[in-house]
């Protein structure tokens, strides 16, 4: 009998490098091109694995995964796959997983450590499934509102974004690869696709490379040294460049200054696109040569890749060698994962102990409470001045009685809208059309768990939103993905109207839920105004009208603009698009067994026309108004009530004068002075006096939370790295320029509630000359 040689590359006791070596020397050059492609498992899954070899698929149903398994097995060298998901906040198209507020939600809670561990969390479930690559999270900066993908952003602020982004990463990357519950996080979208223009998705993206360095790039830069294991490049051309193939971006930029060793994927068809779409490259074999040449390992979903490598190596435009570099780079997860030895399928036992368990139902919602800001409060909330919970979470009676409460809106009760983009009824993915409604507590569901039993809680819908019909264009774009169909506001129902007016005067007070349905968030969803849309102004309007006290709960996936009757709603809430506990969450809030803590990681216009109104905005213009309206956003990045006040005074810096290598430190006495616990976000804010080139007016550098009893003061230090103070400079360095500084600390951006102190830093190694810089900027 004669024992079969185990290949080298399967043998777990040689490097790594070694196995990747022997494994390429006996690939063919159709399973090296195969090995680079992602293919869409809703297709063809037999001719993606059998004839394409492909060396990863996406949008996977819990049957294919096992589907492609055998299909692997039937290849020359069962290369093991690599499964990637939108699992972007939670296991999105897992039926039963654990669906969290979404990335915009989760940054209102500017809490790192929440988010690392509800990413973790999502981790456990994703990775029981099979799947091994989740495509998060969005490092984008939300800057234009009409965006249909605001959501998925950590909001307008690259040090937070930056800040929650590497959470992010840490909790899907959990102990590295060799981790049974890690997945790989992916980076996106590589870098300035939110820099759209009038909000048109996947529009060219007018940005310099110095404005890509001073607020597009950081948050990328501090997630690859974080160790983020992809990164997927954007749609969006720059300079009329896309940046698939931006060889300053992808080499010079990150592979080159940050030394950046982990895997390129295209963002869906990116290379297809140029040659149909943005029609830059004549042919598959040209942008398939020019997308491998600039360094991208995985394209994703373009089947034209497979004949277009070939071709281009058969004509010279590529060479071995070049596809060499990428598959080695697929190949290395794949090892490092241990696939070859465990292709890590799902796992029937670890599916029904890790998802959705109690302690991730906890997490959510803890995660949803946190996730929600309170706009505004004329001090109806919390109701009679707040209730205390018994064991099971309920409010206990008051001395007041049984109060009713009217849960009133389209949005009260619509379990799947809730959760958002990217959920189980988001249409992403065709197997799953929403998550189990009864793991879902919509707003009305909480009004009826969280009070006691016997208040009356009546609901009334009030209004429809929209109806849909198809684009004129036709049901499909050219490369046959679904366009998506034209909304239809519904106009105002007289009917519905009435009924939610009656419910509202039947009751002591009525809480309004608006905001936006999936049909206008997402992909391909950007929207032209920033408006409610259907019969909800209307609504907002007579229970305006009405006479009870009522509450704005705005579940918008974005910051949308509210009516001017909403101005006489005695709260707001805002509750991006909130997961599947964020109902209870904004009934505790609004029957105060919670505190309000979410401060906004984005700004709120007062009218679509005042975009952009992000707070970091460079200054220099003429005045700061239009003719016909203030330049001040409704709500501004930073802002969220509680419900006491906290006091901010006695800011002090303990050494103005200062070099390159030292540290601001700096302190603020804190004193909450209502009468309920306040969790306070201290946000720090420098601002530059003199630079060399214009630049942000000021920018968030630090924040601290900062929990206080009623009555009590807490003096906080506060600590920032002179290193920390740069701005990017005219040649696009990042530098500090000496000279003064303010230090803004306080409650949010706004300029009128931050408290200001200098400090000066010298010119000295590490730190430029200001007249240097400017003596150079003016023999230009
Ligand atoms: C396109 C989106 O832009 C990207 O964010 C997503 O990860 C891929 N499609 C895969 O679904």
């Amino acid at each position: 009998m004669t024992i079969a040689a185990v290949p080298n590359y399967l043998d777990e006791a040689l490097p790594v490098a070694d196995r990747i070596a022997d494994l390429l020397g006996r690939m063919t050059v159709e399973e090296k091109v195969g090995q680079m492609m992602q293919l869409d498992a809703r297709d063809d899954l037999d001719d993606h694995v059998l004839r394409k070899h492909v060396g990863s698929i996406l949008h996977t149903s819990p049957e294919r995964v096992l589907r492609a398994r055998e299909l692997t097995l039937q290849t020359r060298l069962q290369i093991p796959l690599l499964v990637g998901e939108d699992c972007i906040h939670g296991h999105s198209f897992w039926e039963g997983a654990t669906i969290f507020p979404t990335q915009l939600g989760m940054a209102a809670s500017w809490d790192a450590d929440l988010i690392e561990r509800a990413a973790r969390a999502t981790a456990v479930e994703v990775a029981a499934t099979g799947i091994h690559w989740t495509f998060s999270p969005v490092l984008c900066i939300a800057r234009d509102l009409r965006w249909g993908r605001v959501d998925e952003t950590f909001g307008e602020d690259p040090f937070l974004i930056g800040e929650l982004a590497s959470a992010m990463v840490r909790g899907y990357q959990g102990g590295g690869l060799s981790d049974p519950t890690a997945i790989l996080a992916t980076a996106k979208h590589f870098a300035g696709y939110s820099e759209t223009q009038g909000g048109r998705d996947a529009s060219e993206a007018d940005i310099s490379q110095r404005k890509l360095r001073s607020w597009f790039l950081p948050p990328f830069e501090r997630v690859a040294k974080e160790g983020c294991r992809t990164f997927m490049i954007g749609y969006q051309s720059t300079d009329g460049v896309p940046i698939t193939v931006n060889d300053w971006l992808l080499n010079d930029v990150l592979r080159g200054e940050w030394g950046y060793t982990g895997t390129l994927i295209t963002d869906w068809d990116n290379v297809g696109r140029m040659v149909w779409e943005q029609q830059v490259q004549p042919d598959y074999a040209h942008a398939a040569a020019a997308a491998v040449n600039a360094g991208n390992d995985m394209i994703m979903t373009t089947p034209g890749f497979f004949q277009g490598t070939l071709d281009a190596l058969a004509q010279g435009l590529l060479t071995e060698a070049v596809l060499d570099r990428a598959v080695a780079r697929i190949l290395l997860l794949k090892f490092e994962f241990g696939l070859f030895a465990d292709p890590r399928l799902p796992d029937e036992t670890r599916i029904a102990s890790e998802i959705a368990t109690a302690e991730h139902r906890a997490l959510n919602l803890d995660l949803a409470r946190r996730s929600l800001v309170l706009l505004r409060n004329d001090g109806l909330l919390p109701l009679d001045g707040g209730y205390t919970a018994d064991a099971e979470g309920r409010a206990r009676q008051g001395s007041g009685g049984a109060r009713r409460v009217a849960v009133i809106g389209p949005l009260a009760d619509e379990a799947q809208t809730q959760l958002g983009d990217w959920a189980g009824g988001s249409g992403q993915a065709g197997w799953l059309d929403g998550q189990p409604r009864d793991m879902i507590a919509t707003v009305l569901d909480g009004f009826r768990s969280v009070t006691p039993a016997d208040w009356p809680i009546t609901h009334a819908r009030g209004a429809d939103v929209l109806t849909l019909q198809e684009d004129p264009a036709g049901a499909f774009f050219p490369d046959g993905q679904p366009r998506p169909q034209i909304v239809v506001p519904s106009p105002p129902d007289e009917a519905l109207i009435a009924e939610a007016v009656a419910a509202a005067q039947d009751a002591d007070v009525a809480v309004v839920v608006v905001g936006d349905v999936i049909e206008l968030v997402g992909e391909g969803r950007s929207t032209a105004t920033l408006d409610l849309v259907g019969g909800q102004i209307a609504l907002i309007d007579a229970l305006a009208a009405a006479g009870t006290p009522f509450v704005v709960v705005l579940m918008a996936s974005k910051p949308l603009v509210l009516p001017r009757s909403a101005q006489q709603a005695a709260a707001v809430i805002w509750a991006a698009s909130p997961g599947m506990q964020g109902g209870r969450a904004i009934a505790e809030l609004a029957l105060g067994l919670i505190e309000p803590t979410g401060r906004l990681p984005i700004s709120f216009a007062r009218h679509v026309g005042q975009l952009p109104i992000f707070y970091n905005q460079i200054r220099g213009q003429h005045g700061n108004r239009y003719a016909d309206l203030t330049q001040s956003p409704a709500w501004a990045f930073g802002e969220g009530l509680s419900y006491t006040t906290v006091e901010y005074d006695r800011l002090r810096v303990a050494d103005t004068e200062l070099g390159a290598g030292d540290t601001v430190r700096a302190s603020v006495e804190l004193r909450n002075t209502g009468e309920r616990p306040a969790h306070e976000i201290v946000q720090l804010y420098v601002r530059d006096i003199i630079t060399s080139v214009s630049w942000a007016d000021k920018e968030l550098k630090a924040y601290r939370h900062v929990d206080l009893q009623p009555g009590e003061t807490a003096t906080v230090e506060l600590s920032l790295p002179v290193a920390d103070c740069t701005i990017v400079d005219a040649a696009g360095r990042r530098i500090v320029e000496a000279g003064e500084f303010e230090l803004l600390v306080g409650p949010s951006s706004r300029d009128e509630v931050l408290l200001s102190a200098r400090f000066r830093v010298a010119a000295a190694a590490g730190v430029e000359a200001q007249a240097a810089v400017q003596g150079t900027l003016e023999r230009r």
